[in-house]
């Protein structure tokens, strides 16, 4: 493939993974925007395998059996991983891209069969040096993200006495070694570049072991966008225009959904990556890590849960990590469909930060088939619970914890919810008394309008359904 060929397709693959965003921006067009992105990526490896750049069978040889290789894995993994693990498996990939940034880097330090001079050398050598911090970091910290999503690593915070000046310094000894790196020579200047990889690795896993419970969708989506940085550091020390755009695209997405996270979060950005949210002084309970329940609560069965729907009006429908774990999905909706065929006005409140990953929720719902136009996001429905008879709240925890906003000590305080207990009546439906993710307790259990359905969300569903079929 000649140049200006590989060029012209390098145009077309940006341009579909341009329109793949714009598409994945709203739910109805996301299956179309997940074809562009397939499109555009199979025209970019294409481009790159037959470009100029590579040549010669043994180049070929290597590269189809990386690809067997890495798409045998890949292929088993999205086989294989169950909805409730698809984010450890985002991080576990952020990691890879993180990986591949640092291996690029030193070899591409290693190879000196393109010699460079002055001003040339140095840009380059800054390139390397960048390009394995960013990826050094993205690495390690989504190790760390995937050790807690997976429940590996506690979602307990680690607190070093002094953190953040450790960090200072460890920013303060990364440039020091730059300087060292830019004056040594092809003999001594891989000392430096290890240091520095060395102290990337551990400020990576200390920024993500600083980061409370609660905040980790902020680490999921940083990380998000580390991993595009690290993609266009790579395209840089490659020489790849197309992987620095496709970086920056994903870089930039990334800052702006963690820019979201925060907002739904209440936070600001800079306090959650300094680290100590969600734990300490401020936060007694989540440093336990689980909080004991602290009242009386009022359970009931599936077929009172069955009466309660039926003779609502309104009916409002809160999803949260437990019904992805449930797979109650489908049940979910069975009993949507029942309960509008009576005429009950259902829809679905979706918290920004329901669940494990952005998105979680609207996946479940869309892989179920509930219509998008009753799914409705918190802001969109917060100011209708005072006139709704039944919330009921799917395996969901933090989201509708009204200590976020009555108890200033709480990890989650300031952080916006869902306000189920404003309805006539919530139903809470859930295995235990056991905390959320952020492992505090939830006050709205023990409110004199809220009702507990214990047991498994699509147990319990099944057997609402199947009352509810019957009356
Ligand atoms: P959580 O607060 O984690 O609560 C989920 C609840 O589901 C648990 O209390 C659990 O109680 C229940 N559950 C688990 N399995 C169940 C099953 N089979 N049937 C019925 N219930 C089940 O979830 P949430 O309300 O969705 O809030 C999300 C939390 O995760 C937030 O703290 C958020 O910050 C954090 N987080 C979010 C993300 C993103 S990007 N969304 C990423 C990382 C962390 P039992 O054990 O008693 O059943």
């Amino acid at each position: 493939m000649s140049a200006s060929l590989a060029t012209v397709s390098y145009i077309g693959a940006t341009i579909l993974f341009i329109l793949s965003l714009g598409g994945l921006s709203n739910q109805t067009t996301a299956l179309r925007g997940n074809l562009y992105g397939m499109i555009g990526m199979s025209i970019a490896v294409l481009a790159t395998v037959f470009g100029p750049k590579v040549s010669g069978f043994a180049s070929y040889a290597w590269i189809i059996g990386a690809m067997v290789v890495g798409g045998g894995i890949g292929l088993y993994a999205a086989r294989t991983v169950q909805m409730t693990q698809m984010p450890e498996l985002v991080a576990l990939m952020h990691s890879m891209v993180g990986l591949a940034a640092m291996l690029v880097g030193f070899a591409t330090y290693i190879d000196t069969s393109i010699p460079l001079e002055g001003a040339e050398k140095a840009i380059h050598e800054m390139e390397i040096y960048i390009g394995i911090l960013i990826g050094a970091v993205t690495f390690a910290g989504s190790v760390i993200a995937f050790g807690k999503l997976s429940g590996r690593i506690g979602g307990k915070t680690l607190l070093l006495p002094g953190r953040h000046f450790m960090n200072l310094g460890l920013l303060l000894v990364v440039i020091y070694f730059g300087r060292e790196f830019l004056h040594a020579d092809a003999a001594t200047g891989m000392t430096p570049l290890i240091v520095m990889t060395i102290m990337a690795l551990l400020f990576g896993v200390h920024m993500v072991m600083a980061i409370g419970g609660a905040d980790m969708p902020v680490v999921v989506s940083m990380l998000n966008s580390y991993s595009g940085w690290a993609a266009a550091a790579t395209g840089f020390m490659l020489s790849n225009d197309l992987l620095i755009v496709i970086g920056a695209l994903v870089g930039s997405s990334g800052a702006i959904l963690s820019y979201i996270m925060c907002n739904a979060m209440n936070r600001s950005f800079i306090s959650v990556i300094a680290g100590g949210f969600g734990s300490t002084s401020a936060a007694p309970k989540a440093a336990t890590g689980d909080a004991q329940p602290v009242g009386e609560v009022t359970p009931v069965n599936a077929a009172e849960t069955a009466e309660l729907l039926r003779e609502a009006k309104s009916v409002v429908i809160v999803p949260g990590y437990g019904m992805a774990v449930a797979q109650a999905q489908h049940t979910v909706y069975e009993i949507t469909k029942v309960l509008r065929e009576k005429g009950v006005n259902v829809r679905f409140g979706i918290h920004p930060v329901a669940g494990r990953m952005p998105g979680h929720m609207n996946v479940l719902l869309a892989e179920a088939k509930v219509p998008y136009d009753i799914v409705f996001e918190m802001d969109e429905l917060n100011d209708d619970f005072p006139t709704t008879d039944v919330a009921i709240v799917i395996g969901a925890n933090d989201i509708v914890n009204p200590a976020a906003q009555d108890d200033p000590t709480s990890p989650i305080a300031g952080m916006p919810v869902l306000e189920v207990w404003k309805a006539k009546t919530s139903i809470v439906m859930k295995r235990s008394m056991a905390s959320g993710y952020a492992g505090v307790d939830n006050p709205l259990f023990y409110k004199e309008n809220n009702r507990m359905l214990f047991g498994d969300a699509k147990k319990m569903l099944d057997e609402v359904l199947t009352v509810l079929k019957a009356s």
